[in-house]
């Protein structure tokens, strides 16, 4: 089976600035793969260029084995995409309650009334907010606000979702418990995940394989032991330091999670 995100030897400038350079990653249907790196790596800019909003210079960019950005041009434009995104911001509509943020993007699928109730109403439950849908978001606690923002992407039923840095402003506790619940929804789901962070013990509790950028270019892709057992760079070394002081624990599975009773930094 084709690759659901392949990037094949990407290199991509603001202006003369080169930002992505070489780049060659893929992500497998169904695979949770965590972005990370340095401020300024060009995370958010590899984001952006899978959603279709920038073209790489070289190289180009595969959906589920169809070419749909390369050599300069966005051939397939973000909304034929179906891929969901997530920002820090969240960026949920205040105007708008719970369940009719999650209807906007069904509505514009034209995905009829009451296939769409039901979607949203199963989807809102499994998140754990059947008792919030005709709330506003900014009568949600900031956990709740998670919840909906993740509820809303995934309600699409998206190709793949993508999250960039969705749990940068949660404290440590709450950050565990999301990351538990977000690590089981994408995995019941079978949804390609891109999910960026500058932190290793948030990929571990995912359950992701990891990608390091480095000034735009990729330095290492791999499980938490391959970074762990053979760290390509000081910076990959300091991310295993960092993750290893945060007390993870590796389940008998092999899967690896934060422990919950993390201590805050
Ligand atoms: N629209 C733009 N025009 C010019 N340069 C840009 C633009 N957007 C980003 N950059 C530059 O590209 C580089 C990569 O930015 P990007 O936002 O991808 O980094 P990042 O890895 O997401 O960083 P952070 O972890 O701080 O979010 C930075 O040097 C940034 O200043
Ligand atoms: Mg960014």
């Amino acid at each position: 089976m084709n690759p659901a995100i392949e990037l094949c030897d990407v290199t991509l400038r603001y202006g003369n600035q080169p930002v992505l350079e070489g780049l060659s990653l893929s992500v497998r249907q169904g695979d949770v793969l965590a972005l990370l790196g340095p401020s300024g790596c060009g995370k958010s800019t590899l984001l952006r260029l899978i959603l279709g909003f920038i073209a790489p210079a070289q190289g180009h960019l595969r959906l589920d084995g169809a070419v749909v950005s390369g050599e300069g041009r966005v051939l397939q434009p973000p909304e034929a995409r179906r891929l969901a995104v997530v920002f820090q911001d969240l960026a949920l509509w205040p105007h708008l309650t719970v369940q009719e943020n999650l209807a906007f993007g069904l509505a514009a699928q034209k995905i009829p009334t009451q296939e769409r109730e039901q979607r949203i109403a199963h989807m809102l439950a499994r998140v754990g907010l059947g008792e919030k849908a005709t709330r506003y978001p900014g009568d949600l606690s900031g956990g709740e606000r998670q919840r909906v923002a993740i509820a809303r992407a995934l309600v699409l039923e998206p190709r793949a979702v993508l999250l960039d840095e969705p749990l940068a402003n949660v404290d440590v506790a709450l950050k565990a418990e999301l990351l538990g619940l977000f690590r089981e929804v994408l995995k019941e789901r079978e949804v390609t995940t891109v999910y960026v962070s500058h932190d290793l013990s948030e990929a571990m509790a995912l359950g992701a394989r990891a990608a390091v950028l480095e000034t735009g270019r990729l330095v290492q892709h791999g499980s938490f032991d391959d970074l762990r057992s053979a760290p390509a760079t000081p910076f990959v070394q300091a991310l295993v330091n960092n993750a290893a002081w945060k007390n993870i624990q590796v389940e008998p599975d092999g899967a690896d999670r934060v422990a919950d009773d993390l201590p805050e930094r």
